[in-house]
Formats: structure tokens, sequence, C-alpha cells
């Protein structure tokens, strides 16, 4: 089944993602802004504090009950802090404790040295969101916490999705190595058909005992469709992307990865390395398609006749035939998996 090693992981980055979009991409705003463009949902943006001028101005007060706020160039989590309500004085973080509106400052000023974010350097900005609520298809599964969705594309070919569902035990974090549960998507359906617990496949979320192979994820339509769009809108040829289903917003791109990780073919029991070759040799296929079709037309100008065949006609068809088998391939039930 072609496992995709590290190896040839770094190799197809290289080939594919540009040193200028991998840097892009590891800022939070600009890559929401560039999507937005691209017309890929995202959470809104309530604040974008640059400096401590700005902060010193900010009227933290007026931030809404629940909002998280993040490193512009974090990673892994760090420095994200949820709250979801008001307390007398500050708010209360999803934790249960509390985040006075001294804390939050200092909070930003850290942030602002750079102290939590990518690539050390010496700053940094804060960014503040609404905080996103899963939907309840989702809450329905986990003890807490917010599930997202992972999927690996290949420019706009969706290759492989899992959804990461945290656990008592993960802390409610969506995270394969704090113990979340990692579960397949196949990509026709929107529907678990494996689920893996560390190395151990499992079929019941441990902490809620809910079924989950057959389970049936949201907006799968609209997932998938905003996952497509991510890679060109970001200059990445090979992307993981990360969605959420907000309960109220639906589905937002919260950040998108010029590394993915490889854990998803260990979730989803198939090789991520045989999908690579099949997109590339039919992307192959479609350039020659293209070009065939443009000597076509040219020879029949020559010839001082009309073109017999329209090289964008002839392109669009050469572009069915490829989606039908890429289709055929990954938009199965159960896909390669089997
Ligand atoms: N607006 C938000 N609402 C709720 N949770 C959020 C929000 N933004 C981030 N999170 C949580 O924090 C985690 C890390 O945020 P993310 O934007 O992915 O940055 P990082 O680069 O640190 O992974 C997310 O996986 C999610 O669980
Ligand atoms: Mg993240």
């Amino acid at each position: 089944m072609a496992i995709l090693g590290m190896n040839r992981r770094n190799a197809l980055i290289a080939r594919l993602n540009p040193r200028e979009a991998i840097k892009g991409v590891n800022q939070k705003f600009e890559t929401k802004q560039r999507l937005a463009a691209a017309g890929v949902p995202v959470p809104p943006t309530l604040a974008l504090i640059g400096d401590e001028a700005k902060s010193a101005a900010f009227d933290y007060a007026s931030l809404p009950d629940a909002f998280a706020i993040k490193p512009n160039r974090g990673r892994r989590g760090e420095g994200v802090i949820l709250v979801d309500g008001r307390v007398k004085g500050g708010w209360r973080k999803l934790s249960g404790e509390v985040l006075t509106e001294k804390a939050l400052r200092a909070h930003v000023t850290r942030i602002l040295a750079g102290e939590l974010s990518l690539e050390g350097g010496n700053s940094d900005a804060a960014l503040i969101e609404p905080l996103i609520r899963a939907h309840p298809d989702f809450a329905r599964m986990v003890p807490f916490g917010l599930p997202d969705i992972r999927i690996i594309c290949l420019g706009d070919v969706p290759l492989m999705a899992m959804t990461r569902l945290p656990t008592q035990e993960s802390g409610g974090r969506a995270n394969l190595h704090q113990g979340a549960v990692g579960a397949a998507i196949d990509f026709r359906s929107g529907t678990i058909f494996r689920a893996v617990l560390g190395q151990d496949e499992v079929f019941e979320h441990p902490s809620t005992n809910v079924a989950l192979i057959g389970a049936g994820l949201p907006f799968w339509r609209e997932t998938v469709a905003a996952a497509r769009r991510c890679s060109g809108a970001l200059g990445l040829g090979y992307v993981g992307v990360d969605l959420v289903i907000d309960a109220t917003r639906g589905v937002q791109v919260l950040e998108c990865n010029a590394y993915p990780g490889l854990e998803i073919q260990n979730v989803n029991g198939a090789g991520l390395g045989s999908r690579i070759a099949l997109v590339e040799r039919l992307q192959r296929e479609r350039a020659r398609a293209a070009r065939r079709a443009g000597t076509e037309a040219a020879h029949s100008r020559t010839a001082g006749m009309r073109p017999v065949k329209d090289p964008r006609a002839a392109l669009r068809d050469a572009g069915r035939r490829i989606a039908d088998r890429v289709t055929g391939a990954f938009l199965l039930p159960v896909s390669l998996a089997a």
C-alpha cells in the first residue's frame, strides 16, 4: 500500500512547496486573509495586536465572553488560551481557571516578545478570535474539547482524511500524541470507517462509548470543498488542511500545514505513496492531453481550416476523465483501505 516515509515526504515537499509559501503559512492572520480571499471559510478575527502601544490602547474589557487568543506564529497549541465565560475581573478559561484582564495583558506581552512563537524570533503579534464550539454531531462523540479534521491534499486533489477526537486522557486536545482518537473518513460518504487509539484499532470512543464506525460528519461536502481550495490559495503543492465545524458558523479552516505528519496513514490503514503516484501520473496525462489539443488546434489553423477541436474543451474533457479516475480511486466507500 506504499506508505509514504519521512524521506520521501520531505523530498515531495522540497519539490512542491516553495520556501516563501512555507513561511507564509506559519503566519496565521496572513494565512486567513489569503484563504478568505479565495473563498475559504476561516474563523473571524476579533483583533490583531502587533505591538505594545496597540496593546496599551486596546480595550480588553470589550472582548466577548468567549474567545481564543494565540501567537500569530504559534505552533502546537503553545500560547493558546481559550476562555468561555466572564467572571468578576476577567474571564473563565476552558480549564476552569480565571483569566484576569491583567493576566491577559501579560500574556499578550509574552506573545509580542516572541516567547511563544515558531522559529524563536523576537517579536510576534497576538491574534484574538471568537471561541469555536464543536458542532453537536461532533460534540456528542467526545467528552469535551474541539475535534478537528485533517485532509491531505496534493494540489486540489484530496488524498486522505481523518478526524481527531479528544479524549478524557488527551485533556480535550485533538492531538494523537496526547491520546486523542484518530478516525479515518471515507471521502464519498463522509463517515468514519476505521478508528485508532495509539496503535490499537477501536470501534467506540473510549471516553463516551459512542460508536464511531459509520458515524457521519456534518457538512462533509463543504469540508472537502474548503480543503481543496487551500493549496491554490497558499501556493503549496502538498498541504495538510486542519478544519473544524463550528456549531454556528459551520466549516472553518483553522490552519494549514506545509509539513503534514504521516500518522494519518496509520489511522487510515493505507499509504499515501500510491495515491500520490497515481495523481501525479494522471496530472502528467492531463498535461500531455493539453499539449496534444494545442498542437491539433495549431495544425488545423495552419491548414487554413477551423479548428476541429476546441483546445479548451479538450482540456475540460481530459480534466473530467482524470477527475473520474481519481474519484474512482479515492471516493469509493472505504476507498483503498480495505
Ligand atoms: N478560535 C478558536 N476557538 C476554539 N479553539 C481554538 C481556536 N483557535 C485555536 N483553538 C484550539 O487551539 C489549538 C491550536 O490552535 P491552532 O490555531 O491550530 O495553532 P497551532 O499552530 O498552535 O496548532 C487548536 O487545535 C484548537 O484546539
Ligand atoms: Mg494546530
